[in-house]
């Protein structure tokens, strides 16, 4: 029985969002091939991610200098223990899949403060003297990215989207990364509900794989 961490960062109701309707489609399709696995959701507009502030930093930097954790303030513990809780979900996952819509070239913030919170230092990724080391390798881990944008930038430099959630998936060790994307849904609406069937198609078919 595997776990799946299914993450959402938007705030529209699904059926007014084009990338909430397709990862739908595929949470449906999946769940009728594998019943039995585990769906955790994660809305990271409500669920209220711990951010990097003040505090974890300064909590982090007092562990690294050798001092207990019970010895940190109330405020860096409550803080830097929040943080370990989202990269502890993270790890206990065996499937990832993220939906999210293009915010100008990248993501809303609100996913780059998840993924700030499950890169943690000794929990999914390591230095070594020869350059950092993804702890989640070698584990079967995979990723799905369903992601939605107005114009086309898929494949272009200009694109800090895709490409970075695959980067940032490889350097925690997780590199079976697939993409589906639907792009163009407001450059050209008279084919919006044609791309988003297309996405439809490919993300039924990518459940009956994952
Ligand atoms: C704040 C904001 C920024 C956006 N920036 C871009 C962008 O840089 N490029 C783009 O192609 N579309 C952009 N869009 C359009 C959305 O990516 C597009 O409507 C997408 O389909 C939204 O996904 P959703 O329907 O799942 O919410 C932006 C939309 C919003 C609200």
């Amino acid at each position: 029985m595997a776990k799946l961490l299914y993450v959402t960062c938007n705030l529209k109701p699904t059926e007014l969002s084009c990338s909430l309707s397709v990862g739908k489609e595929f949470l449906d399709e999946y769940l009728r091939q594998n019943p039995a696995d585990e769906v955790h959701f994660l809305d990271l507009y409500r669920d209220n991610i711990q951010r990097i502030d003040a505090d974890v930093l300064s909590g982090w930097g007092k562990m690294r200098n050798g001092e207990s954790f019970v010895s940190l303030t109330v405020d860096e513990q409550r803080k830097v223990g929040r943080i370990w809780k989202h990269a502890d979900q993270f790890i206990a996952a065996d499937k990832y899949a993220f939906v999210t819509p293009m915010f100008n070239l990248g993501f809303p913030a609100e996913l780059k403060m998840y993924i700030d919170a499950v890169c943690v230092v000794g929990k999914t990724f390591a230095y070594t003297p020869t350059g950092p080391v993804g702890l989640l390798k070698d584990q079967g881990r995979k990723c799905l990215h369903i992601h939605s944008s107005g114009g086309f930038h898929f494949g272009k430099e200009e694109d800090h989207s895709v490409p970075y959630l695959k980067s940032i998936m490889g350097f925690m060790g997780i590199e079976d990364f697939k993409s589906i994307v639907v792009e163009g849904v407001d450059a050209i609406p008279d084919r919006a509900e044609e791309f988003r069937g297309a996405a439809v198609e490919k993300a039924r078919n990518a459940a009956i794989q994952f």
